[in-house]
């Protein structure tokens, strides 16, 4: 049991990868909390993995939120940070300022006072993980806003890793992956985009939340890595 008497927050965890990490590390012995906005998401993904999870609800855009929980655990050993709900996606002569204000202001900023809350409480040689994304480490027309949010988490995480040391601090950057993230797209327009990127990755498909879990786990666990970047996305970068 690798993570045996390990606490680990999981925001994001009520789906999609931030959930798939929480089974995987719930099986290997960790204490897992998950955490995101909706008390019924969390109770359905809570229903789904097996061993030690609690549920916490926090936007972490909210700093008070954040400080409320931070409060109720008193203590952990890693932190993921696997959550977005805004993405600044589209042609940039067509992408407003605003929308990507609003999306560095959700994921990067939310990243950024999720761990500055959770600092004093991590374990001083403990760890993060944090989600990027493909699109910051490839040149793909249409996502410069996607590009620019992930890119800055990337960098920032990389400085934080020899700032906050011995505190270690990785990233994942995950490709195209079937979460519930896309749920909102019409049906047709989903399969178009996901069989049409399966057929230009060198890895023939697209990923499953399980690649993304595989991953985090892996940073959470090598003591040895720190300021990583870890390319989870089928050769993305190479292909597209
Ligand atoms: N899916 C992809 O293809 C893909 C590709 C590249 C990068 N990524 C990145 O990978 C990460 C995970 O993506 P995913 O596809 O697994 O997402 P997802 O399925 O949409 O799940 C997002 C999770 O974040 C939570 N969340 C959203 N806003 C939140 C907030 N303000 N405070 C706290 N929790 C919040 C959601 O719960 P509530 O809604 O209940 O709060 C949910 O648990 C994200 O950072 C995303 O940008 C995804």
């Amino acid at each position: 049991m690798a993570f045996a008497q390990q606490r680990i927050l999981i925001i994001g965890g009520s789906n999609g990868m931030g959930l798939a990490a929480a089974q995987r590390l719930a099986r290997a012995g960790a204490e897992v909390f998950i955490a995101g906005r909706s008390q019924a998401r969390l109770d359905a993904a809570r229903a789904q993995i097996d061993g030690r999870v609690a549920t916490l609800v926090i936007d972490f855009t909210d700093a008070a939120s954040l400080a409320g929980a931070a409060a109720q655990l008193g203590r952990l050993d890693h932190l993921v940070l696997a959550a977005s709900s805004e993405a600044a996606w589209g042609p940039f002569a067509q992408t407003p300022a605003d929308a990507l204000r609003r999306a560095l202001d959700n994921k990067l900023l939310g990243y950024w006072q999720a761990l500055q809350v959770m600092l004093p409480i991590l374990r001083r040689d403990g760890s993060v993980v944090m989600l990027s994304g493909a699109a910051s480490r490839t040149a793909m027309p249409g996502t410069a806003g996607l590009a620019a949010v992930n890119g800055a988490i990337t960098q920032m995480a990389q400085t934080l890793a020899k700032e906050l040391a011995p505190l270690r601090v990785n990233v994942v950057s995950p490709g195209l992956v079937d979460t519930p993230a896309y749920d909102g797209m019409p049906a047709d327009a989903k399969r178009g985009m996901f069989d049409n990127a399966a057929r230009h990755l060198p890895a023939g498909r697209t990923g499953t939340s399980a690649d993304i879990a595989a991953a985090i786990e892996y940073l959470l666990d090598n003591g040895f890595t720190t300021g990583a970047l870890l390319d989870v996305d089928g050769g993305a970068r190479m292909s597209l």
